[in-house]
């Protein structure tokens, strides 16, 4: 099935992304702080939804209205007294079918499994308010989960679709890591 070949060979991109993200969240010092890292997820989730629009509908997966998105992290950012005036600069792969739109959306989706551990770190640092993106979809994660790896694996019926899919899911690791190179080097 697709959903164990992408975990599978997403796995390092999943390591070195997860690096980049707990960095940026131990740097944390104040709510200023963590609104400035919520704007580099902002961008990028933006950036990938804007690209997969086109391809995720309804028809394809039928509570898309339902998934959480980037207007969670909009929310957030506003809840701490910020804006999403200033962005830094952020680029998703482009999407030309359905699956690699799915693919691509994997990456935003399986961020939710992390969230409950970020939630934690956050605490630790301080950080109370401003949290409704990381708790994703709560105690139905799993059920969401499931309900989009279905999706996933139908579209990805075909093992000789694999590695397009595969490959798609690695890139938008890659650009979403991107975002923070840029932010810390201060382009
Ligand atoms: C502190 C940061 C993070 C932690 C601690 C973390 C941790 C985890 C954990 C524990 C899982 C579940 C593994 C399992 O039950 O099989 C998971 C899955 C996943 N995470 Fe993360 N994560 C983090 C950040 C991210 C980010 C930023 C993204 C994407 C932008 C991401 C994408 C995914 C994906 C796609 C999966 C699904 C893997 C699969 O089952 O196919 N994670 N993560």
């Amino acid at each position: 099935m697709l959903s164990q070949n992408i975990k599978e060979r997403t796995h390092a991109a999943h390591q070195k992304t997860e690096g980049i993200v707990v960095r940026q969240l131990k740097a944390i010092r104040s709510e200023a702080d963590y609104a400035e890292v919520l704007k580099g997820f902002y961008a990028y989730f933006r950036a990938v939804e804007d690209n997969i629009a086109p391809f995720v509908t309804t028809e394809v997966l039928p509570d898309v209205a339902e998934r959480r998105n980037s207007s969670y992290i909009r929310k957030d950012i506003e809840t701490l007294g910020g804006t999403v005036d200033s962005l830094p600069a952020a680029s998703a792969p482009a999407v030309h079918t359905i699956l690699e739109a799915l693919s691509s959306l994997y990456v935003l989706e399986g961020s939710i499994m992390g969230g409950p551990y970020i939630v934690q770190m956050l605490n630790k640092y301080g950080i109370e308010r401003g949290t409704s993106f990381f708790e994703g979809y709560g105690a139905n994660s799993g059920q969401m989960w499931a309900g989009f790896i279905t999706v996933l694996n139908k579209y990805g019926e075909n093992p000789d679709s694999h590695q397009t899919a595969i490959d798609m899911a690695n890139q938008t690791f890659q650009q979403f890591g991107e975002v923070f190179t840029a932010v810390h080097s201060g382009n």
